[in-house]
């Protein structure tokens, strides 16, 4: 596989702050939905990292932090919508107020897993926030609670969310040129 290309030339999409306009509406949308309560926001590993960081801090309840790591079998931009779990929580969500935070919900295969697993463990609620939904790729029928955008099926990059381990720490979200136009871009020509 060729280098990825450099993130001057992906496209962007949603800037810093129109993102983080966006995460504040969702802290305060989730602040009065859950008003006087307590909550156990749980991040799934890596891709909703950044994302955690900045909307428990747009959260005005007390919160509590955990983190879970899942696998997906499929190409780097395609899940075949096989899901295991590689690290799990530190927390009993028993009688607990979850919410999980999702960077984006594709084929939903994460989230469908995720939610069986948590529901056998009797949270007192469990709800779901993602940044992003590509509701095109469905697998499965199950969606997120709370939604930051609706994107069409493309694949995005930036603000915690990678392609191989590149572009994770980038401000923004860009979307992904086609591979086949790689090699073009980094030479500078039109694809
Ligand atoms: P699922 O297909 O909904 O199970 O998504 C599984 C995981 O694949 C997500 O949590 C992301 O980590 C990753 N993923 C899916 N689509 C994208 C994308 O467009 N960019 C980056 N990661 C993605």
């Amino acid at each position: 596989m060729a280098d990825p290309p450099p993130h001057s030339q992906l496209e962007l999409f949603l800037t810093s702050d129109q993102i983080q306009q966006r995460v504040q509406e969702m802290g305060a949308e989730i602040s009065r939905d859950f008003a006087g309560q307590s909550l156990l926001l749980i991040g799934v590993l890596t891709g909703a990292s950044i994302f955690l960081a900045d909307l428990a801090r747009a959260i005005s309840l007390n919160c509590d932090l955990d983190f879970i790591s899942v696998a997906s079998y499929g190409t780097q931009q395609h899940s075949r919508g096989e899901v295991r779990l590689l690290r799990g929580l530190e927390h009993p969500v028993e009688n607990m107020n979850v919410l999980v935070v999702e960077d984006i919900v594709d084929t939903a295969a994460t989230l469908s897993y995720l939610r069986t697993m948590l529901l056998a463990e009797r949270p007192a609620l469990l709800k779901v926030v993602t940044l992003l939904d590509k509701p095109s790729r469905r697998l499965q029928t199950v969606t997120a609670d709370t939604i930051g955008f609706t994107i069409p099926n493309r694949f995005a990059v930036g603000y915690g969310m990678d392609f191989a381990g590149y572009y994770r720490n980038l401000p923004n979200i860009y979307c992904m040129p086609p591979a086949s136009n790689w090699s073009s871009l980094h030479l500078g020509k039109t694809p």
